[in-house]
């Protein structure tokens, strides 16, 4: 690259995802290498999404990243382990290219800026939907093509699962130095297109301890925690595995309830204890449960993360029911058009049947809105310069 080019520009999106089979714990800090297998489903970007732009030019005297318009501190140690595996796999990439001369891009500092076209304070996963466009970005602008599991790793640890679309797996890995812990598509997003999601954002009070610090506690308390990594994670990935490939919906369902019950049980025996749920948050699960029992199957599943916000797993042709369900629960407060975003709903009523075994209390806003959404693709690059974050100054432009 001519030193006399202007700067090389690229942006990006990538997706949030939701794991059914839980990372919490890290055998290595450093590396970000987890103590068990995890497997997710990637968010569609229509409803879900990190967009990030990556300049690198001569110009440039410095790395500076901007998140949500505003400067982060680029000293941040998971900024500069992405910073750093990202140029070292382009020194890499281009010697053995054409063994000689470095390009001079490598030498070149980048400005990157990113946004959410979510609120970071509804308290969703932003960090994994964050790095992954971060590394897949670089790796755009830098002219990388390799597997970029560990770069996205060690800027979060779910975040090289939202590499890729559909249905992902992120293999624990055996190695040391972390190689074999990737991300992996277990299927992809066509896969299994019945299959719909609603993100069920629920009022909280104030912010949760962050996972990094939480599993932290965890690996370091919880015996319960050494117990599920080693006796029942292995088992579970083989068995969900299974339930995507057959688009088993029942068992899907089943094993994604169980594994958020026990991941939180495990921060229930982290010493001092760790409560990401709050009342809503039961409630969602009883509510679950209750409308499981009286269909006589399991056509809704729930999961939740380091927060109190339910992830709904359910099919295409319980949405509508499911939907009104949580409406007569937790009536909108305020304006009720805005309770429902992403993909439409249709309104139904609820028989008195169902409204009698469900026999809930109405408790109203306690949740917020609902996004819905479905399964989605990973990372994708964006053509149009018009959506360039940042300015041909390398500033990021003032937001429209
Ligand atoms: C509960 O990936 O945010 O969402 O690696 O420390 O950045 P760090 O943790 P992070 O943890 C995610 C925890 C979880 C479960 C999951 O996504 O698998």
């Amino acid at each position: 690259m001519a030193s006399e080019k202007p700067p090389v520009v690229v942006t990006c999106t990538a997706p949030v995802n939701i794991a059914v089979v839980k990372y919490w714990g890290k055998r290595d800090e450093e590396l970000v290498l987890p103590i068990n297998s995890s497997l997710s489903v990637t968010l569609h970007q229509d409803q879900l999404k990190a967009t990030t732009t990556a300049a690198i030019s001569k110009d440039f005297t410095e790395d500076r990243v901007w998140l949500n318009g505003t400067e982060e501190d680029i000293g941040l140690p998971r900024l500069q382990a992405c910073l750093r595996e990202i140029r070292c796999l382009a020194r890499k990439h281009s010697s053995t290219e054409d063994g000689n001369s470095l390009p001079l891009s490598l030498s070149y500092k980048v400005h990157v800026a990113s946004v959410n076209n979510f609120p970071t304070a509804a308290g969703l996963a932003s960090s994994a939907a964050g790095y992954a466009c971060l590394a897949y970005t670089l790796a755009q602008v830098y002219g990388v093509e390799s597997e970029l599991s560990e770069v996205a790793r060690r800027g979060s640890g779910s975040a090289c699962r939202s590499l890729y679309g559909g249905f992902v797996e992120w293999q624990m890995g055996e190695r040391p130095d972390g190689k074999d812990s990737v991300a992996r598509q277990v299927a992809p997003e066509s896969h299994w297109p019945e299959l719909r999601v609603l993100v069920l954002v629920v009022s909280a009070e104030k912010k949760q301890t962050g996972s990094t610090a939480g599993m932290q506690a965890s690996v370091e308390t919880s015996a319960l925690l050494r117990f599920r990594a080693e006796a029942v994670v292995p088992a579970r990935m083989a068995e969900i595995t299974r339930c995507i490939r057959e688009r088993d919906f029942q068992g899907f369902g089943q094993l994604t309830m169980k594994d958020s019950n026990q991941f939180h049980a495990t921060c229930l025996d982290t010493f001092p204890p760790i409560s990401y749920l709050n009342d809503t948050s039961r409630r969602i699960i009883h509510l679950v449960h209750r409308f499981n029992a009286h269909h006589g199957q399991t056509k809704v599943a729930y999961t939740f993360d380091a927060g109190p916000n339910a992830v709904i797993f359910t099919l295409d042709d319980t949405v509508d029911e499911f939907v009104a369900v949580v409406r007569h629960s937790f009536p909108p407060e305020g304006a009720g058009d805005k309770f429902l975003k992403g993909l439409p709903v249709k309104p139904v009523l609820l028989s008195n049947e169902l409204k009698a075994t469900l026999a809930v209390d109405p408790s109203p806003g306690s949740v917020r809105y609902i996004i819905s959404t479905q399964v989605g693709p990973g990372p994708q690059m964006l053509d149009d310069p018009h959506l360039h974050l940042l300015g041909a100054d390398g500033l990021p432009k003032p937001a429209a």
